[in-house]
């Protein structure tokens, strides 16, 4: 059962002998390969809705999985107990809900050596709750999948070294990793960065003249992120 990129790179961020729990499981893809890989040895693979969690229990039926694969129906982290997981996992729902999820359930975060998160929205948001809550971005990976970039973040507890708004904004791993897709990714901000400041050239209020030294300013963090990274790779 091989796992599309996405699914794969946040596969590669569990730590091996991980006890892991993966919330808002969906089709139980990712648990299934963690067991079958031999990357964990027990996956709590939770949903809300009626319809993942059925389609969750019969994947985990038929793949003769249900003794390493255990399937609950629950809001976020309610169906999991404190000290049952070592990793938690939060993939494919928007950074908000996300936050939200973890901001409820903090007896179970305290038990937990690492958070693997894959926000479809609001990645800066996410980072910087991350940070404010005794959260370190250990590791991050960026990955392209029909079309579309995605961002995986793994967090640890500890201190963040960095609170600078633009690298929570894209990610301060990502910047020092450099990685293959960064540049590319970096381009589409670039550019939605140039379109909200076409849009503010049009109004005169001081707060759009403020906003727009603000976004000059990230355009030229951005520009020297991006050639340092193309040096980095020629
Ligand atoms: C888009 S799917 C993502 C599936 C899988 N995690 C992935 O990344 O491919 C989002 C899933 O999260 C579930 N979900 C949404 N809110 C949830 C919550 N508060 N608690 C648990 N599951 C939730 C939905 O039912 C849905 O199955």
């Amino acid at each position: 059962m091989e796992l599309s990129p996405r699914l794969a790179a946040i596969a590669g961020l569990v730590p091996p002998g991980a006890r892991v729990a993966d919330i808002g499981t969906d089709h139980a893809l990712l648990p299934l390969n963690l067991v079958k890989t031999g990357r964990s040895p027990r996956v709590i693979a939770t949903d809300l809705n009626e319809n993942p969690y059925r389609a969750a229990c019969r994947n985990v039926l038929a793949a003769d999985a249900g003794g390493r694969v255990e399937v609950r129906k629950g809001d976020g982290l309610e169906a999991v107990a404190p000290g049952e997981v070592d990793v938690i996992v939060i993939a494919g729902m928007g950074g908000n809900a996300i936050t939200g999820i973890l901001e409820r359930s903090r007896g179970v975060l305290a038990g937990a050596t690492r958070l693997v998160l894959q926000p479809m929205s609001d990645a800066a948001a996410l980072r910087l709750w991350l940070v404010q809550n005794g959260w370190r971005l250990a590791d991050e990976e960026l990955v392209k999948e029909d079309g579309r970039f995605y961002v995986i973040m793994a967090a640890e507890p500890g201190e963040e070294r960095s609170r600078d708004p633009f690298l929570l904004e894209i990610g301060p791993v990502l910047v020092d990793k450099c990685g293959p897709v960064l540049v590319e990714y970096l381009e589409k901000v670039k550019g939605d960065y140039q379109r909200v400041l076409g849009g503010l050239a049009r109004s005169r209020s001081p707060e759009a003249m403020e906003k727009a030294i603000e976004i000059t300013s990230r355009l030229t963090r951005l520009r020297e992120v991006i050639n340092r990274c193309r040096q980095r790779t020629e």
